[in-house]
C-alpha cells in the first residue's frame, strides 16, 4: 500500500490514546487518512480524536475495552455502519507486566492474555471479514514486541502474549496474501511510552526503586514512539512480514534466529545482574523482607 498519500483510506487504531497508537493514528492522518480510534482511556482518546481533527482529517473515537468481546463486537457494528471495511487495522491496545512465572497468577493471566492476545484475535475476527469482502485489498499491523520473539524471566506472561500476536500475525499473513491484504507484526524494542508507569509489576520487579529505575532507562534510552509510526509506516509501504524497531531490537531478532544459544546465555546473565542489583540495594534501603 502507498501510505505517501492515504486520502480516502480509512485507519484503524486500538489503543489511541497515549504511545505509539496515539503517534502512528496522527501518522496516518498526517498522510490524509480519515481515522477510526478506541481506547477504554475516554480522556486520552478525546485528546487523541481533537488532534486528528485539527489535521483536518474525519474521526470516529468510541471507548472500547479491546478484552471484551462484546463492546468489540458493538464497536466493529458502529464503525461498518460508517464505512464497509477499513484499509488500515492496527490492533495496538497493550499493557505490560513486570513478572515470572511463579509471580504470576491466574488474575493476571486472564487480564494480559485478555488484552494483549484476545484483544488482537478481536480485532482480526471483526474487521479483517470486511477487509476481504470488500476486495479493495489493506493491511493489517499487530503490535507484538521485541519480547515476542525473544521471552525473558521478568516477562513471562507478556511475553507469552507477543509470541501469540507473532504466532497469530505469520499465518494470518500467508491467508490473506491471495486477497492482496499484508500482515505486519511489529515488534518493538524499548520505547519511551507510559507504559513502563502502568504496567504491573511482582516479585523482585516490585522491589521500591525497580521500576523507577526501568522508567529512567527507558526514558535515557528516548526512542520515541513518533519514531515508531514512521516505520510502521514503512513496513505497510514495503509490506514486511515481520518489523523489529529499534536498534536493539533488530540485534535481537537476529541473534535469536542464528545464535539462539546467545540469547539465552544473554538472558540468563541480565536476570542475574537485576537480580544482584535489586538486592544489593534493597538490602542498602534497609527494606530486605518487605518484597511479597
Ligand atoms: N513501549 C514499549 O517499549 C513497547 C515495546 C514493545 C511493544 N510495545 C507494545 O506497543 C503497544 C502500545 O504500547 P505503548 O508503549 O504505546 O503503551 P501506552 O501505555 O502508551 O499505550 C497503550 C494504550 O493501550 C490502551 N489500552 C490498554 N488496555 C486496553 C484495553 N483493554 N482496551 C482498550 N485500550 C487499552 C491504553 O489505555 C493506552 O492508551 C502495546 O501493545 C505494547 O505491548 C511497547
Amino acid at each position: 500500500m502507498d501510505v505517501t498519500n492515504l486520502n480516502s483510506k480509512t485507519a484503524l487504531v486500538t489503543g489511541a490514546a497515549s504511545g505509539i497508537g496515539k503517534a502512528t493514528a496522527l501518522a496516518f492522518a498526517r498522510r490524509g487518512a480519515n481515522l477510526i480510534v478506541c481506547d477504554f482511556n475516554e480522556q486520552g482518546l478525546a485528546t487523541t480524536e481533537q488532534a486528528i481533527r485539527d489535521l483536518g482529517s474525519d474521526v470516529f473515537a468510541q471507548k472500547v475495552d479491546v478484552s471484551k468481546r462484546e463492546q468489540m463486537e458493538g464497536f466493529a457494528a458502529a464503525v461498518h455502519q460508517r464505512v464497509d471495511a477499513v484499509d488500515i487495522l492496527m490492533n495496538n491496545a497493550g499493557v505490560g507486566l513486570g513478572a515470572g512465572f511463579l509471580e504470576t497468577s491466574l488474575t493476571d493471566w486472564d487480564w494480559i492474555v485478555g488484552i494483549n492476545l484476545m484483544g488482537v484475535i478481536y480485532g482480526c475476527h471483526y474487521f479483517v471479514p470486511r477487509m476481504v469482502e470488500h476486495k479493495r485489498g489493506g493491511h493489517v499491523v499487530n503490535v507484538s514486541s521485541a519480547a515476542g520473539y525473544v521471552a525473558s524471566e521478568s516477562l513471562a506472561a507478556y511475553s507469552t502474549t507477543k509470541f501469540g500476536v507473532f504466532g497469530l500475525s505469520e499465518a494470518l499473513r500467508t491467508e490473506l496474501e491471495r486477497r492482496n491484504i499484508g500482515v505486519t507484526a511489529v515488534c518493538p524494542g524499548i520505547i519511551n511510552t507510559p507504559i513502563t508507569r502502568s504496567s504491573p509489576m511482582r516479585g523482585l520487579a516490585a522491589t521500591p526503586g525497580a521500576q523507577e529505575r526501568m522508567v529512567k532507562l527507558y526514558e535515557r534510552r528516548n526512542y520515541t514512539p513518533e519514531r515508531v509510526a514512521e516505520n510502521i509506516l514503512k513496513a505497510i509501504q514495503f509490506n514486511r512480514a515481520v518489523a523489529p524497531i529499534s536498534p536493539e531490537a533488530w540485534i535481537m531478532y537476529y541473534l535469536k534466529r542464528f545464535t539462539p544459544w546467545l540469547v539465552a546465555a544473554l538472558n540468563r546473565s541480565m536476570a542475574e545482574r537485576m537480580r544482584r542489583e535489586i538486592e544489593a540495594s534493597t538490602a542498602s534501603n534497609g527494606s530486605l523482607g518487605a518484597r511479597r
